[in-house]
């Protein structure tokens, strides 16, 4: 006899939970948010549509270049819904200018709710993301390439070039949310235990003292 899925589910082999793959479906044409309302719920409240026109979705935050003056030699420009641009509200959507001095470095992070795609308009990169096996995919990007990072797993871009790059990355969630590997595990607050960091990279807790420096707030 096969079984059903209801029967799965009753016996509690399937989980009851459906998980959505994007962020939930806008009810309105748009919904610019209004960025000084108190009202928090998920998402952001509308402005008054009447207040709206076609420059409202004109964004002009990605003219110039980030400042790559810092230890990484990158630097992220959001086009954020919730920070400085609020047509994309409830459009499942998020931006980033990003720029790399010569060997500048967007660390190993994640986004846990959204796949990205960058588009390189200048520039030489090494990209790559690992996957849930540990199996890594690098790749060797030139001006005008394009490049998708699966929803959540571990990736980085790297200048390799000579010359600065810069890329624009969209992401399919208006809040994909970031999580940096190295500052998650070594630069928390409070400090995860020393002897769980030994333990997980097999160094000792002297060594983990002095990782941790680098990323003390
Ligand atoms: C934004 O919200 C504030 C606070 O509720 C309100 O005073 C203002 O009129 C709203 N702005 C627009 C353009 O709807
Ligand atoms: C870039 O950042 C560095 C370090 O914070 C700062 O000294 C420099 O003035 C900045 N440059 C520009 C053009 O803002």
């Amino acid at each position: 006899m096969e079984t059903s899925l209801l029967q799965l589910l009753h016996m509690g082999l399937l989980p009851m939970t459906v998980v959505m793959a994007a962020d939930a479906d806008p009810i309105y044409d748009f919904c610019v948010a209004n960025l000084t309302s108190p009202i928090i719920l998920n998402g952001l409240v509308c402005v008054n549509p009447a207040t709206v026109t076609g420059s409202t979705f004109v964004f002009k935050g990605f003219e110039t270049a980030g400042n790559t003056s810092n230890g990484l030699g990158s630097a992220v420009t959001p086009g954020f819904a919730g920070v400085n641009y609020p047509a994309l509200n409830t459009q499942g959507l998020a931006l980033a200018r990003l720029d790399y001095a010569p060997a500048g470095l967007v660390p190993p992070h994640t986004h846990p709710r959204a796949t990205e795609v960058i588009y390189l308009v200048k520039g030489e990169l090494l990209v790559g993301f690992v996957d849930t096996n540990d199996k890594f995919y690098p790749a060797h990007l030139k001006t005008g390439d394009v490049f998708v990072f699966p929803r959540g797993l571990v990736h980085f871009q790297y200048n390799i070039g000579t010359t600065p790059a810069f890329a624009i990355a969209v992401l399919n969630s208006q809040n994909p949310g970031v999580q940096l590997i190295a500052p998650a595990l070594f630069g928390a607050t409070p400090p995860v235990e020393d002897a769980v960091l030994s333990k997980a990279f097999g160094i000792p807790p002297s060594e983990v003292e002095i990782i941790k420096k680098g990323f003390a707030a």
